[in-house]
């Protein structure tokens, strides 16, 4: 018999990719596609969601193509995507009725307002596990069917659908109109306890349900693949940070993963029973495999913490390629005394201030593109700290150590500011490609290509580890320093 393999598809913030992973969770080939990011005005962002498909199916073809393989060796695949990022499609057609409006998108700040009316933010908390945020996909959608003349109607009668990015590709590789209980729990529009729909909640919201995807578990089989992919079980799908959950093999309560992409999310695994932040921390479902009870997590999303290297490369020109970064901000040896706090979409957890907005602070003549480079660096170490600091609260136990993985993770003066600033180790596994290996897990585990959650632990493999080395009295004026800039860009947007 010919080897097999399982296969993963990624559908990120701003690229999608494929791998294709053996047995013992190695990488065997990729391919990877960005595509285009539309910003059609301030704090607004868009992406094409048949654009993204056609990247989907050559990133597939791509690497099936780098490993020689062909799609009868892959036992299954698994999606994990960008999640909340909101997409409404015809059923006839599959034309998009719109761009998919984007997580960072900041168009609903003002439509919060009207959904929390007198409860304010934590109106659907105890529901969802969420404040009202313009992060979200529910007001997303809500948008939507408020401002496209007729859709709320089409939605009534179900001739429009409702879906995250893993639902838009389910759709399109089987036809069935499915989600899965991570992605759902990023609605807002999800029970958490009984992992349905919420009736109050869309009623609230002036949701349609006929216009919603069915909810299964994380790992099962959805449908067989057509396609670039045709006769392939497509058995899994997780948001992105919740696959890097698992693909960290973050299986017992206590465990804590850190992903580095276009932002940061730490994602803390508690167990069996929701357990609701009262530190500004999201309670969403870590993953459900087939019939067993879902395991849920608490979760510290940081909206800005590559793209604000990219932004630095993109908008400032001030680098060429990101990676030159840890060059650059290698050049000092701190930042100079300035500060940036990267609020381009609000301020995530644990402030959830959309009325936030970037500032750069403890400007003097002193500092140079260096140190700028390094208070970019920082600021992503001290958003984890700030995230790190409501988990401990939330959960009683201070963190031992942070498991990190994510594109940004290469660099090195990244993880030690971040062992620095959180003043514990932070452990890098070989394999980084986390959020494309949990989705792998978990349909490898659908179809039985792997046995149980001991095989994958197995697989775990460290890379290298960084230890605190910054004198303590030198972190707490750091953070105060940190903390008095971030106060500093609240109430920007009236
Ligand atoms: O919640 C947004 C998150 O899923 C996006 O992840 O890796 O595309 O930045 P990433």
């Amino acid at each position: 018999m010919t080897e097999q393999y399982v296969a993963a598809i990624d559908q990120g913030t701003t690229s999608s990719r494929c791998i294709i992973f053996n047995r013992h969770g190695d990488v065997v080939a990729l391919g990877q596609r960005e595509h285009r990011q539309i910003f059609p005005r301030p704090g607004w962002v868009e992406h094409d969601a048949e654009e993204i498909w056609a990247n989907v199916v050559a990133v597939v073809e791509e690497a099936l193509a780098a490993g020689g393989l062909r799609r009868h060796q892959l036992a299954a695949v698994g999606i994990t995507n960008q999640r909340e990022t909101t997409v409404v499609w015809d059923r006839q057609t599959g034309q998009p009725v719109h761009h998919a409006i984007v997580w960072q998108d900041t168009r609903t700040d003002r439509l919060l307002r009207v959904l929390g009316g007198t409860e304010g933010q934590d109106r659907f908390r105890q529901r969802c596990g969420l404040p009202l945020a313009t992060y979200f996909s529910g007001p997303k959608l809500r948008w939507l069917l408020d401002e496209i003349p007729g859709l709320r109607e089409r939605a009534q009668r179900g001739e429009v659908l409702f879906g995250t990015m893993d639902t838009w590709l389910v759709w399109q590789l089987t036809g069935r109109h499915v989600t899965d209980v991570t992605n759902a729990s990023r609605t807002m529009l999800m029970n958490l306890r009984t992992l349905d729909w919420d009736a109050e909640t869309l009623d609230a919201m002036g949701i349609p349900a006929a216009m919603l995807p069915e909810i299964r578990s994380s790992a099962e089989v959805y449908g067989t693949a057509t396609g670039p992919l045709a006769g392939v079980p497509v058995a899994a799908a997780l948001g992105d940070q919740h696959a890097a959950l698992f693909g960290q093999t973050c299986f017992d309560p206590g465990d804590v993963k850190g992903t580095y992409g276009t932002g940061a999310f730490l994602v803390l695994n508690t167990g069996t029973e929701p357990v609701v932040s009262t530190n500004g921390l999201l309670t969403t479902v870590g993953y459900q495999i087939g019939g067993q009870p879902a395991v849920y997590a608490l979760e510290g999303s940081i909206a800005m913490a590559g793209s604000l290297v990219q932004w630095l490369r993109d908008n400032l020109g001030m680098i060429t390629h990101a990676a030159e970064i840890e060059e650059l901000a290698s050049q000092v040896a701190d930042n100079g005394g300035c500060y940036i706090v990267p609020a381009f979409s609000g301020l995530f957890a644990p402030h959830w201030r959309s009325d936030a907005r970037g500032i750069i602070a403890g400007l003097t003549s002193y500092v140079t593109k260096a140190h700028l480079a390094r208070a970019v660096l920082e600021a992503t170490a001290w958003q984890t700290r700030e995230v790190v600091d409501a988990m401990n609260s939330d959960s009683g136990i201070p963190l031992a150590s942070l498991k990190v993985d994510g594109g940004m993770v290469a660099n090195r003066l990244l993880n030690q500011i971040l062992a620095d600033v959180l003043d514990v180790e932070v452990v890098r596994p070989k394999v980084a490609e986390t959020t494309c290996l949990g989705a792998a897990y978990a349909a490898g585990l659908a179809v039985g290509y792997w046995p149980d959650l001991d095989s994958l632990r197995a697989n775990w493999q460290h890379d290298a580890t960084w230890t605190p080395q910054i004198d303590a009295q030198v972190r707490d004026r750091e953070y105060r320093n940190w903390t008095k800039a971030v106060r500093r860009t609240f109430g920007w947007v009236e």
